[in-house]
């Protein structure tokens, strides 16, 4: 029997059932079902429409169907058409008549959306609990890894040298955005939709601020056709998974880049490389580029939702159950991506006289070149065109760029010291730099900043379950 038996004759053909269905996926929100059901049977007391008795005996058959779903004892039947009517039919068989009370003054359209808000609150502390745990060990990484160095590249060209931990911090900094971000889409959707009803609200006396308190929101909707129709967090988590994803997906590539032969900066761990079904020797960095590879789907899954949303006018419409699936998927999926890049960066070998090596190319030094000019009262332009020209020179072959540098009026020996390999590196001084003291000063910032992460993401408001 569907929920709508009274007003619509015979049954559902099967093709609308099966393109109706969405249990299969949103069966995930049970938890948040019953809850936001339970704050609901007491906003039936408190508006006077159920006694505190019958309310028990709600509650009762409330958690009863939980636990049946979670253990999977409960089988669905074909007209259970998503979680909603699912719950409202076992608590219907276990209370009787009360089963026909739960739904008063509630549709599944505000239902939904506080189930969603709430599996959604909750899943993106999770996300970004992980992000943290990813931080932590690039911020460890980067500690253990003192005074290494390697060429710091633009337009992946070699440019300057940096120190290793400069550059594993840089990650680090982006994640602390992207916890930042999480940390703030929670706190915006933190608001409830339960007590809009359909669409108008109702003419029952409920208080939908009780709902709100109960159910640990901020406050209760002020709009009751925005409250029903909103999805902007679904977008909002989406989006700050994607950057997640994308951020993943830069830290991926290059770890791609860095185990190459070519490179040969970096050994990725065996328990995280695979091998090739044909050639013997290879080792492949395959977490790196499924790392690279989500962050596709990732983009896809808000894409997909903002198209979804960008043509309905208000309020609730179907379209809108299509929200559930993108959101999901990019939980879970980034969720692995990110427990796999942990491990992947734990393990990691670093390979300090490649990095080194490459690092220490005498034209990686010319900056400073140019900057011993400057302090000599040379303008920075004059200075930058003398260095290019020593620079050409000695591509041309004949001399080395320190033979030249060092036979050079107004360079000499003390110029030429700069391009001992590892001096250029000490010597990226100002505040944020590359070099060993403005980094040592910015590890403690980033260690500092882990801990208020810590903070902010533990005091994010959580579900409490009965
Ligand atoms: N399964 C639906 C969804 O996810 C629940 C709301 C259905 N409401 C309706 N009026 N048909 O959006």
């Amino acid at each position: 029997m569907t929920l709508w038996h009274g007003r619509l004759e015979g049954g559902m053909d099967n093709a609308l059932a099966e393109l109706s269905v969405s249990l299969h996926y949103d069966i995930r929100l049970i938890v948040e079902d019953v809850a936001g059901s339970h704050a609901h049977v007491d906003g039936l007391v408190g508006a006077g429409i159920l006694t505190t008795d019958e309310a028990d005996v709600l509650h009762g058959a409330l958690e009863q169907t939980r636990g049946e779903i979670l253990s999977g004892v409960l089988t669905s039947t074909p007209s259970d058409e998503d979680i909603h009517t699912l719950v409202e039919r076992r608590v219907t068989e276990l209370a009787g008549d009360l089963g026909a009370r739960l739904h008063t003054g509630r549709s599944r359209n505000d239902q939904v959306a506080t189930d969603l808000r709430l599996w959604t609150r909750t899943a993106l502390a999770e996300v970004a609990s992980s992000v943290v745990s990813l931080q932590e060990v690039l911020l460890q990484r980067a500690k253990d890894s003192g005074s290494r160095y390697l060429p710091g590249y633009t337009h992946l060209q070699r440019a300057q040298p940096i120190l290793l931990a400069h550059h594993l911090a840089a990650h680090a900094w982006a994640l602390s955005r992207d916890v930042d971000r999480l940390c703030q889409s929670v706190h915006r959707l933190n608001v409830s939709p339960l007590g809009a009803g359909a669409l108008a609200g109702t003419s029952l006396g409920i208080n939908p601020d009780a709902t709100a308190a109960a159910l640990g929101f901020n406050h209760a909707f002020t709009n009751s056709l925005d409250a029903v129709s909103d999805r902007d967090f679904v977008a909002e988590a989406l989006f700050d998974i994607a950057l997640l994803g994308v951020h993943l997906s830069r830290m991926g590539e290059e770890i791609v880049l860095w185990s190459t032969d070519e490179f040969a900066f970096v050994t990725v761990d065996d328990a995280f490389a695979t091998g090739s079904s044909m050639l013997p020797q290879k080792k492949n960095a395959d977490v790196a580029e499924l790392a690279r590879g989500k962050s596709g789907r990732l983009i896809g899954n808000l894409t997909g939702l903002l198209v979804m949303l960008k043509g309905l006018p208000l309020s609730y419409n179907r379209d809108l159950q299509e929200d559930k699936e993108p959101l999901f998927d990019a939980v879970d999926q980034v969720l692995l991506v990110l427990r796999a890049v942990t491990g992947l960066y734990k393990t990691l070998m670093f390979h300090e006289e490649a990095m080194q090596g490459a690092a220490d190319a005498p034209g990686a030094a010319a900056i400073d070149l140019a900057e011993f000019l400057v302090s000599h009262g040379t303008p920075f332009r004059q200075a930058h065109a003398v260095i290019g020209g020593l620079v050409a020179e000695s591509l041309r072959g004949g001399a080395t760029l320190s033979e030249l540098v060092a036979n050079h009026p107004e360079l000499g020996t003390d110029a030429a010291a700069l391009l001992r390999p590892g001096v250029a590196v000490t010597n990226r001084t100002s505040p944020g730099g590359a070099g060993p003291i403005p980094v040592a000063k910015q590890l403690l910032q980033l260690e500092e900043h882990l801990k208020l992460e810590n903070k902010a993401v533990s005091a994010l408001p959580v579900l409490r379950v009965r």
